[in-house]
């Protein structure tokens, strides 16, 4: 399939408020970037980057809204934390309305948010440059991850699954349990290594 990725950032301009626009062009050039140090395919990591935040145009009770709608299934935790919804909500909304039909560029925005195990090469990079793009107001730890991540992506990636558990356990949030897979697994590689 063909991207045009000026019609993407024209589109995702329009539907999402201007700071989000900046931090999805931030995320769409920041999966450029890995995709060069590792080798992925630009242009698919970039249709993720550019789209990963689409379904945040509607707020989270909307969000749920929408999900029912399309039958997308909500678990318990996802209804509560219900920003979680968007990922999901989004990979929907690329393939129906942006007519993105790689299974991977789906799955690399249906888990932007919390990571799973076993991630393809652009998965992770997706999953990195929503955390570590430009315009990310500066959080303990970020510099280092930024550097990493062009240094160790799967270190990287444990690194920012450790940073998220202990920001969300710290605001006695309710984790969802993909996101402690994932960690899981990657400690477990990183260890390995
Ligand atoms: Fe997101
Ligand atoms: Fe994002």
């Amino acid at each position: 399939m063909e991207y045009d990725l000026l019609e993407l950032q024209d589109a995702i301009r329009k539907v999402l408020m201007p700071k989000r626009y900046l931090h999805s062009l931030g995320v769409q050039y920041t999966c450029a970037a890995l995709s060069m140090r590792y080798e992925c395919d630009i242009m698919k990591a970039q249709v993720a980057g550019i789209l990963h935040d689409v379904a945040k145009c509607y707020d989270n009770s909307e969000q749920i809204r929408r999900c029912e709608k399309y039958n997308i299934p909500i678990s318990d935790v996802e209804r509560e934390q219900s920003y979680l919804l968007h990922a999901k909500l989004g990979a929907y909304y690329a393939k129906s309305k942006y007519g993105v039909e790689d299974e991977e560029i789906l799955q690399a925005i249906a888990f932007h948010t919390t990571g799973k195990p076993e991630m393809t090469t652009l998965e992770k990079i997706v999953f990195l440059s929503d955390y570590m793009e430009p315009s990310r107001r500066m959080i303990p730890g970020l510099t280092q991850i930024r550097k990493l991540a062009f240094e160790d992506l799967d270190l990287a990636v444990y690194t920012t699954l450790h940073n998220t558990l202990n920001y969300l356990k710290s605001n006695g949030q309710i984790i969802d349990n993909t996101t402690n897979e994932a960690y899981e697994y990657y400690r477990g590689i990183v260890g390995n290594k």
